[in-house]
C-alpha cells in the first residue's frame, strides 16, 4: 500500500500522537456512516427531523424512540480490529484519543480517556432541566420525565446547530496543537469544528496520515493519504499488542 512504510516509520518516530476517528471506524463493526449513499442512517430520514432541540420539542417521541433503535443497533454490534489496534497502540504508548463517533465501540474495545467531541448515544441529559433531574427522578415514558419540574429526558448526543460540549472541545484542539503526529481514521473531513482539528496539528508542525479507503475533505492536509479501510490498515501500523511479559 502507498505511504504504509513512511507511516509506519513516522508513527515509530512519534511520541505524542492526536488520533481523530469517524464514523467510518465503526463501518467494519456494522455500524452504518452517515453519509454513506447504501446505509448511512440519514437515508431513511430528514437529520433535522430527528436530530435537532427544535425536532425534539416538536416530536419527543419520535426522536426519542429513533434514538432507542440506534442504542438497540449499536449495542448488538462489536469493536472491530481498527477499534483493538488503537488499543493495542494505547498500551505501547499514550496517545490522544478523539472520536466524532456517539457509539461508545472505542470504549467497548478498551481504550480509556478518549474524547467524545459528540457526545454519546448512551448518555442520557436534561432538556431545560431543574438542575435535580437524574436517572432516580425519571418518570417512565417515551421519553422519559423529570418527576419534580416535567423536563424531558434526551439523549445525551450534540444535535445539529448545538455546541460542542466546551470541556471536550478544549481538550481535543490543546491535544492538536501540541501532538508531533496527526492520524485521522474514517472521517469525511466534512463537519466542523471537529474537521479542523487536523489542520491545527498540521499548522502546529506535524505530519498527517490519513487512513480511509474514499477521498475525503482532508486529503488535501493530509502528508499521507492511505485508502484503505480502517480495520485492515491500522494493524499494520504499529506492532500488535506487546506479549505479556514471562515471569
Ligand atoms: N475504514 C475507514 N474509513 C471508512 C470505512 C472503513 N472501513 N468505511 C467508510 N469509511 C469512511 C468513508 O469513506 C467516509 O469518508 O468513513 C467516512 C465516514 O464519513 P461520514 O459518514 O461523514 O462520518 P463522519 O466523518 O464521522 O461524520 C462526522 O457528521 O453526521 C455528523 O455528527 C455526525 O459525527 C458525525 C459527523
Amino acid at each position: 500500500m502507498p505511504g504504509l512504510e513512511e507511516a509506519r516509520r513516522l508513527i515509530a518516530a512519534a511520541g505524542n500522537i492526536f488520533v481523530l476517528t469517524g464514523a467510518g471506524i465503526s463501518a467494519e463493526s456494522g455500524v452504518p456512516t452517515f453519509r454513506d449513499a447504501m446505509t448511512g442512517l440519514w437515508q431513511q430520514f430528514d437529520p433535522e427531523e430527528l436530530a435537532s432541540e427544535d425536532a425534539y420539542r416538536r416530536q419527543p417521541a419520535l426522536v426519542w424512540e429513533w434514538y432507542l433503535h440506534r442504542r438497540e443497533l449499536v449495542a448488538a454490534v462489536h469493536p472491530n480490529p481498527a477499534h483493538h489496534a488503537l488499543v493495542a497502540l494505547a498500551a505501547q504508548r499514550p496517545f490522544t484519543l478523539v472520536t466524532q463517533n456517539v457509539d461508545g465501540l472505542h470504549q467497548r474495545a478498551g481504550s480509556a480517556g478518549v474524547i467524545e467531541l459528540h457526545g454519546n448515544l448512551f448518555a442520557n441529559k436534561w432538556l431545560d432541566g431543574c438542575g435535580r433531574c437524574n436517572e432516580a427522578t425519571a418518570l417512565p415514558g417515551m421519553p422519559p420525565r423529570c418527576n419534580l419540574c416535567g423536563a424531558l429526558m434526551r439523549p445525551g448526543v450534540v444535535w445539529f446547530g448545538e455546541d460542542l460540549p466546551r470541556v471536550a472541545r478544549y481538550r481535543a484542539e490543546h491535544a492538536a496543537q501540541h501532538c508531533d503526529l496527526c492520524l485521522v481514521v474514517g472521517t469525511s473531513g466534512l463537519v466542523y469544528p471537529a474537521a479542523g482539528l487536523p489542520g491545527l496539528a498540521r499548522e502546529h508542525g506535524a505530519p498527517v496520515i490519513v487512513v480511509n479507503p474514499q477521498p475525503s475533505a482532508l486529503d488535501q492536509t493530509a502528508d499521507i493519504v492511505l485508502s484503505a479501510a480502517a480495520g485492515a490498515c491500522l494493524p499494520l501500523l504499529w506492532p500488535p499488542q506487546p506479549a505479556p511479559s514471562a515471569g
